[in-house]
């Protein structure tokens, strides 16, 4: 999970901007220097950006400017009172941003940073009720792709204290783990200024594990690649799920999300012509379609968020999926397969 700065930079030298005209907006594929900084001055300016993390796509957006944050809800379509999470540069930067930090939260920024991990600290009076959702807590991540961080600290060095992200796609459907997944979801709601940089397929594939550390223990709000045993490792204290506070609101939290349109169901064979996701070994019954073929656990979360938009794109009514065993990341899938499963709205437009 390192930041293989040194690589990417010579991408950036010997990478080129590409413009779609028709697309009336600008997808940047392997962004130079000069394009991160033009990317950081469109957020400074007010405009979207999205950009790859390690986990998904994130719709960016200057964290304290009020006009752009609200434009990231209305091109997601999502609920105001939804807290977003604010992207630093660094662990330095968490004190703008966050009060009376508890030293195990600072034992894991420093184990897992940059990393797949979002922290919910109290806020300080930086973080505005248009970012929280009127809480009181903050959620913070350092991203540890080295687009992401570029476009970070670039944004910082332009006077920039964080960038608000939030997944790249509409309220309620799959995150997306391409550029081109991004353009799909948001592509027509953009304006020309906004911005897509193109960072290939998103390594980890599901979404940050969400820690809350405003009060005595880490509460795991939502699992994902770093797991209840790294969080004990890293602190010495068991994560206590019942210190997740009630009142918290955190969508991934709603029994819905993450959903394609298709009818997603667990454990059931497909019918003929229906989608099939399930580890390689695991053979095709006949007649179904198979989106998905990981050959562990890993390339699973890698790959189910492009295989359930295939279907869609295929216009499957009907996905099934064989999930992997239930530890490590294999929890945090079955958390989003069940609320994908779980969908009340199937009727949902697909943008
Ligand atoms: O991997 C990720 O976390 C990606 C990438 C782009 O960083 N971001 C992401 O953002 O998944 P989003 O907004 O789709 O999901 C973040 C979740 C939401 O469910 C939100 O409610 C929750 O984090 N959240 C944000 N701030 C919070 C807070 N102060 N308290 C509780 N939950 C919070
Ligand atoms: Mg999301």
């Amino acid at each position: 999970m390192g930041t293989r700065r040194r690589r990417v930079s010579v991408i950036y030298f010997i990478s080129k901007l590409v413009k779609w005209d028709d697309l009336g907006m600008e997808i940047i594929t392997n962004p130079t220097q000069v394009d991160i900084k033009k990317a950081a001055q469109a957020l400074k300016d007010g405009h979207l950006v999205a950009f790859p993390t390690e986990t998904v796509y994130g719709l960016g957006a200057d964290a304290t400017n009020e006009k752009a944050v609200s434009r990231i809800y209305s091109v997601k379509g999502r609920p105001t009172d939804h807290p977003l999470i604010v992207h630093i540069s660094s662990i330095n930067q968490l004190g703008k941003w966050a009060v009376d930090i508890p030293e195990f939260a600072i034992k894991l920024a420093e184990e897992f940073w940059p990393g797949p991990m979002t922290l919910i600290l109290s806020r300080s009076s930086l973080a505005k009720n248009f970012i929280t959702g009127s809480q009181k807590s903050i959620g913070l991540r350092v991203p540890s792709n080295p687009i992401a961080l570029a476009l970070l600290s670039q944004f910082e060095n332009l006077g920039g204290a964080g960038v608000a992200a939030p997944s790249a796609n509409k309220f309620g459907a799959v995150s997306a783990t391409t550029s081109e997944a991004v353009y799909e979801e948001l592509g027509q709601v953009f304006s020309e200024q906004d911005l897509i940089i193109n960072g290939g397929k998103c390594e980890i594939g599901i979404e940050s594990t969400i820690i809350e550390c405003t009060q005595d223990y880490p509460a795991i709000l939502r699992p994902g690649y770093i797991t209840p045993e790294m969080v004990k490792e890293a602190t010495e204290l068991i994560t206590n799920p019942k210190t997740g506070t009630q009142k918290t609101k955190t969508s991934g939290q709603f029994k819905s999300h993450y959903s394609p349109a298709a009818e997603v169901v667990l454990g059931e064979l497909p019918g003929p012509g229906e989608g099939f996701i399930a580890l390689e070994h695991i053979p095709t019954p006949k007649g179904s379609i198979r989106l998905a073929s990981p050959k562990s656990t890993t390339e699973f979360a890698q790959t189910i968020y492009h295989a359930l938009r295939m279907g869609d794109n295929m216009k499957l009514q009907k996905i099934a999926v064989f999930l992997p065993e239930e530890n490590g990341l294999g929890i945090a899938l079955k958390d989003r397969l069940e609320r994908a499963a779980n969908n009340t709205n199937q009727a949902r437009p697909k943008s």
